[in-house]
């Protein structure tokens, strides 16, 4: 049975939640963005209020489109209220999976029976996740991509246990969303995009490590000599640096290879606490 997606309940209002959160209320969707954090659904608030105005002077959006996008949006940190009538859950907390396992766990019970769960993770398949639920074939893997507001890609996974169904409507909310979603019809780690990013990452953080060249020049590089937005160092500081660290350590254990280990560069930062652009302070010092 498809079932009209209207309300959408975004987990988590950090570095992507808070950003789809805007994205589905942009696209006509009753949205809660959720989180446990105070702070966080602050911040998230704050950065709203002061997106869609300026989307407005800068005549990207009509006064009445940001008005009715700010109404459709509510900032919860109770979970129960945030997905009591949802008809979609994106997923969109920290990059732990027995968080990810137990919020699946609580969603399938808190959630109507339609309501379909998405995973916003980077690296973990929906089927580490499904298990927790007795609705398997209403989850699936929905990627976003940071900046959210900004990238258009959105990679939708069906797992061997998602429903046809489930990957269209996934599909089917990303376009409404004005995203160009992809379809993978299998499960790999890393998906399309953070398969072909870890390439040019590696390589990046090879040169770093082995003193060839500094960030800036590697930057610079990729920048002016590939025609990229931004360089691999510039993205990791956007990203977040402990997101790298995390993709990596996931993927050594998976391999238990120790070139699959975080790069030197990535382990001193992680453990500073230099996590980027969100803290301040990364490959670049952001004041
Ligand atoms: N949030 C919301 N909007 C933002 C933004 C942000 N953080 N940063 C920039 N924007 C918007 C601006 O408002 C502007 O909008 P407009 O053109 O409609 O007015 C537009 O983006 C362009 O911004 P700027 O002119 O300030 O800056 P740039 O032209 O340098 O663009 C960028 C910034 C969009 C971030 C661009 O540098 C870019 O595309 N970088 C690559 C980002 C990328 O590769 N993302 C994927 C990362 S991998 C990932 O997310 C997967 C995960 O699993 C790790």
């Amino acid at each position: 049975m498809t079932v009209e997606i209207k309300r959408v309940a975004v987990v988590g209002a950090g570095n992507m939640g808070h950003q789809i959160s805007i994205c589905c209320a942009l696209a006509g969707l009753e949205t809660s963005c959720i989180d446990v954090s105070p702070e966080q659904l602050q911040k998230a608030e704050s950065f709203m209020k002061k997106y869609l105005p300026e989307r407005v002077a800068k005549g990207k959006l009509s006064e009445e489109s940001a008005r009715q996008a700010e109404a459709r949006l509510r900032f919860l940190d109770s979970l129960e209220e945030g997905v009591r009538e949802a008809d979609f859950v994106i997923e969109a907390v920290t990059e732990k999976l027995d968080l990810k396992k137990e919020l699946f766990r609580r969603l399938d019970q808190l959630c109507p029976p339609h309501t379909i769960l998405a995973t916003n993770s980077s690296f973990f398949v929906s089927s580490l996740l499904a298990p927790e639920t007795g609705r398997p074939a209403l989850v699936c893997n929905m990627h976003f991509f940071n900046p959210a507001l900004v990238m258009k890609c959105v990679e939708v996974v069906k797992g061997p246990h998602t429903a046809e169904e489930t990957a269209k409507a996934a599909m089917d909310l990303a376009l409404k969303m004005g995203k160009k979603p992809v379809l993978l019809h299998k499960e790999i780690y890393g998906f399309l995009v953070n398969r072909i990013l870890r390439r040019i990452m590696d390589e990046a953080l090879f040169l770093l490590d082995t003193g060839v060249a500094s960030a800036e020049d590697i930057d610079s590089a990729v920048v002016n000599a590939l025609g990229h937005p931004m360089g691999p160092f510039t993205l990791m500081d956007l990203t977040g640096i402990d997101l790298s660290y995390h993709i990596a350590m996931e993927r050594y254990r998976e391999t238990g290879d120790p070139a699959d280990k975080p790069s030197p560069a990535v382990v001193e930062k992680y453990v500073r606490g230099e996590w980027g652009r969100k803290k301040g302070r990364g490959f670049y010092n952001y004041g």
